[in-house]
């Protein structure tokens, strides 16, 4: 028998004077070592990363650390220099440790685009970002670039060429088809899409515990070079499923847009608990419990954000038109997703009476989750701007972003610690469900604020305990 915490609202603790706002629930997931994974390709391959950003940097870090031979090429030769000198480039839990341990092993180096390097290995994965223009479309200049220029070495020798970037439904029969007009034939190539399901700030982790590797290719070679490649997720069952180019290519938006709309679905909810009084969390737990339904991605927040789902839905919107198909249910998800980002600052103008103007606002946690410095898309970055608008000033703090997200928002006061953030604020909103803010001392923020409304826009402190 599961038992349900006991009841409690929501959303609101009132303590004297300061309103202690629940708003919604995160609980980070725990980031595991990956110490105990000791799996070794028993045919490694050699491997160049074409593109040296979250997704590739990842995959050619922990492909490394599976036994394969693995080359990271980037074209910004800055970052590429960076990591050279054994600096990793991103916030990423777990990664710089690998990244020190296989370089030193001589399994991973890093380059510039220089087709000599290609020579000789047999796997070229693309990891290049494919942003999503205003109109929803998904900018390919840099998948085709990169095929224009391995085109070029793969008349002297065969290759795998492995797809890992988010594209369009069709690209990879493009590409193919773009080869082929090159007049490189099957010979030379074997093409594969095997999208990447890898989470920010979990990558590390998702990465040797994947629910399963993808392989959309019509090249037998293709396919058996990827189970050479994931060979020991073979080995410990990870299921693999094999499907051509196009059901993957939808697979890949199908997945990331289907938890849009889950998450969209528990952030109405979570608005509707509010207005009734009814408890959110015992709400998740209860529906969750339900296998159909299951218990993941029901924690309700100030609105996704991140470089994928808001970008995987707008091209899958533009998708949906392209092939004269309505999704309204992705279209609800964005729309919804953008009011939810504006839910804590409408919090906090009801509770200050309509008026902002002057107040001093702390923001604590300014990436657009925890456990990664990524500010893209960020509910903090909508949070900010209402603030700004309304004439507040802001204090801001996150362990990891202050100066990235410094570059969006120069003028705000940006603070090296939480405490050091509250000191004298009016009120705190509470943006990212980092550790450290889980575990703020009550008692010195009350001594510290001047005023003591908190908007708590993941819900991750105790409602009893603030009582
Ligand atoms: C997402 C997918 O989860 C990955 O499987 C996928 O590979 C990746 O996109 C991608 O396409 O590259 P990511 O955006 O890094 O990964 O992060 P998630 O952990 O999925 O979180 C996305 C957003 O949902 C965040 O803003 C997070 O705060 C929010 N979220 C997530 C909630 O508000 N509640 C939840 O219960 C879970």
């Amino acid at each position: 028998m599961v038992e349900i915490k006991k009841k409690r609202s929501s959303f609101e603790v009132i303590m004297k004077k300061a309103l202690f706002i629940g708003l919604l629930i995160v609980i980070s997931t725990t980031i595991k070592s990956v110490e105990s994974i000791d799996w070794q390709a028993s045919k490694p391959l050699s491997v160049a990363v074409i593109g040296t950003g979250y997704v590739g940097l990842v995959t050619g870090v922990c492909l490394a650390y599976l036994g394969h031979t693995v080359v990271c090429i980037d074209s910004d030769r800055k970052k590429i220099n960076t990591l050279k000198n054994g600096a990793c480039t991103i916030f990423e839990p777990g990664l710089e440790q690998l990244l020190h341990e296989v370089t030193q092993k001589g399994l991973l180096t890093f380059s510039t685009f220089n087709p000599e390097v290609l020579q000789d290995v047999q796997v070229i994965m693309i990891t290049v970002s494919t942003p999503t223009l205003p109109t929803g479309q998904s900018d390919l200049n840099a998948v085709y670039s990169v095929i224009n220029e391995v085109s070029s070495v793969l008349s002297s020798s065969f290759k795998i060429i492995c797809l890992k970037s988010t594209v369009p439904i069709g690209t990879t029969n493009t590409i193919e088809k773009l080869l082929h007009d090159k007049g490189i034939t099957d010979e030379h190539f074997a093409l594969v899409y095997c999208p990447e399901f890898l989470r920010e700030g979990n990558a590390v982790h998702d990465f040797f515990h994947p629910d399963r590797i993808i392989i959309g290719s019509s090249y037998p070679r293709g396919i058996r070079c990827m189970q050479q490649l994931y060979e020991p997720f073979i080995t410990h069952n990870i299921p693999f499923l094999y499907t051509d180019p196009l059901s993957t290519e939808v697979m890949k938006y199908a997945s990331n847009a289907f938890l849009s709309i889950k998450l969209s679905f528990i952030n109405e909810m979570a608005n509707l608990c509010d207005a009734s009084g009814a408890n959110i969390h015992d709400v998740a737990q209860g529906i969750g419990l339900d296998k159909r339904i299951g218990n993941a991605f029901l924690n309700p927040g100030p609105g996704f954000g991140g470089s994928c789902f808001p970008k995987d839905c707008a091209s899958l919107l533009y998708l949906g038109k392209h092939f004269g198909t309505s999704l309204h249910s992705v279209k609800a998800a964005l729309q919804i997703n953008e009011e939810q980002k504006k839910k804590p600052v409408e919090k906090l103008r009801s509770l200050l009476h309509g008026n902002l103007q002057g107040k001093i606002v702390t923001v604590l946690g300014l990436s657009f989750k925890a456990h990664t410095d990524d500010v893209r898309h960020s509910p903090a970055i909508t949070t900010i701007q209402l603030l700004l608008e309304e004439g507040a000033f802001v204090k801001a703090y996150d362990p990891v972003a202050n100066e990235i997200m410094r570059q969006l928002f120069p003028t705000i006061t940006y603070c090296p610690s939480a405490y050091e953030a509250l000191t004298s604020a009016d009120a705190c909103i509470i943006m990212t469900e980092w550790p450290e803010f889980k575990s703020l001392d009550i008692a010195t923020m009350k001594s510290l604020m001047k005023d003591r409304y908190l908007i708590d826009a993941r819900n991750i402190l105790d409602c009893e305990e603030l009582a």
